[in-house]
């Protein structure tokens, strides 16, 4: 049976046009988080995101997040004893994390966690494990021995003490409370939009999880904050941004830390970061040449794209706030995803609650045989 290939049908897009991306198609109605490009902020639950690092550590946010809000300061979410209990099923695991980069370790061990006496998993031991799984990931591939959660411990203190960082230090705590409460939501993300496509078949909130953090190791999400500090370390002195920059683009390079899906402009969370960095560890020498190298990638990005408007997104100064914090470069993602989960439940759970199986199309653009090559049934 011979291909023919002079036709090519709508397939199953029947007739709709498509270049990819799928900007601006709606599949979801949620009432978790708004992206307000227009008024430069961050929505979640009807607050904006700068109220909430003020008012909430990660473990309320974490309940404002799950549950429709209430008057009054939320509870905080148990994570404490669920880091505990996670740390008992994955420790006897961590010999075999040899080789594996700090994500995939965190899938492995994730994709251990047993359901527990009700038969599914509850949010608050979720965010737990992928914490410590974060945790033990890092320490894994740097070839250091595992650190024991301690339950009586905020999250963000627990979470730095068991990368082997300097819990005691009041400054790191804060920053890396306000980057995990900044980081634990954000619309329709792609991680999150993956979380969703799976909670969509109502697999459960642990499939939905993993298949977010699945999503999130590409360079174009989850994975560009390390990304960001490598160009800044190619820069140097802020004055060689330029030449950098324009060689780069030459290339047909991403300038990582720069453009965003989700606005039409800058991510309001850019300047939060940036002036939690400024007043937690003050203007240091990488602060001011990212700055000054910052002006000089955005010159050179309008040039290269006229028309485009390409700002500064969430990462730039996000992975300053990481690195000031003494989080090693290799555990920016995973530490990203310790804080996503808690948006990534939120979704998965609204969409098992009301939403209906996700299923697009695709247009078919390969050959197809001559149907007058089968004869029609009669
Ligand atoms: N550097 C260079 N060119 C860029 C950048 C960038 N950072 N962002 C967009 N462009 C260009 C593309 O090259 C393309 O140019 P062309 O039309 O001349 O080919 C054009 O803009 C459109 O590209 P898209 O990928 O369709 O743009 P979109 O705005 O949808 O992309 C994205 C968003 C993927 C985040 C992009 O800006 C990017 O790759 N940024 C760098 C990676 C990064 O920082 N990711 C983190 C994002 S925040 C997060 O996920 C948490």
């Amino acid at each position: 049976m011979s291909a023919g290939t002079s036709t090519v049908p709508d397939g199953e897009a029947r007739g709709v046009p498509t270049r990819g991306g799928l900007d601006g198609v709606v599949v979801a109605q949620t009432s978790i988080s708004f992206p307000d490009s227009v008024n430069r902020r961050l929505v979640v639950r009807g607050r904006d995101l700068r109220d909430l690092i003020d008012a909430f550590g990660y473990e309320q946010l974490c309940t404002f997040l799950w549950q429709e809000p209430t008057t009054g300061a939320p509870e905080a979410a148990p994570l404490g004893e669920a880091r505990v209990r996670a740390f008992r099923v994955f420790q006897p695991l961590c010999a075999h994390l040899g080789g594996l980069d700090p994500l995939s370790a965190m899938q492995f061990l994730f994709s251990s966690l047993p359901r527990d006496a009700a038969g599914g998993h509850m949010p608050a031991d979720l965010v737990a494990a992928v914490g410590v799984a974060a945790a033990l990931g890092v320490r894994a591939s740097g070839g250091s021995d595992p650190i024991a959660p301690a339950a009586a411990l905020s999250h963000a203190t627990d979470l730095l003490r068991m990368m082997g960082g300097d819990e005691g230090d009041a400054r790191k705590v804060r920053a890396l409370e306000i980057y995990l409460v900044a980081m634990a939501e954000h619309g329709l993300n792609v991680s999150t939009f993956a979380a969703r496509v799976v909670a969509s078949t109502r697999a459960g909130l642990k499939p939905s999880v993993l298949a977010a953090l699945s999503a999130f190791g590409g360079p174009l999400h989850g994975g560009a904050p390390s990304l960001v500090l490598d160009m800044l370390d190619e820069i140097g002195p802020s004055a060689g941004a330029d030449a950098v920059v324009a060689r780069k683009l030459e290339r047909g390079e991403r300038i990582f830390g720069f453009g965003s899906r989700g606005y039409d402009g800058r991510d309001p969370r850019t300047d939060l970061f940036k002036a939690s960095h400024a007043e937690l560890f003050g203007r240091t020498e990488r602060f001011d040449a990212a700055a000054a190298a910052e002006a000089a990638i955005l010159g050179r990005l309008r040039l290269a794209k006229p028309g485009r408007a390409i700002e500064t997104n969430v990462e730039y100064y996000g992975a300053l706030l990481l690195e000031a914090i003494g989080i090693p470069r290799c555990g920016f993602t995973p530490v990203f995803a310790a804080a996503r989960c808690a948006g990534w439940i939120a979704h998965s759970h609204e969409e098992a609650l009301n939403g209906r199986l996700m299923r697009p199309a695709a247009r078919y653009v390969g050959a197809v045989p001559d149907p007058r090559a089968w004869p029609a049934d009669t």
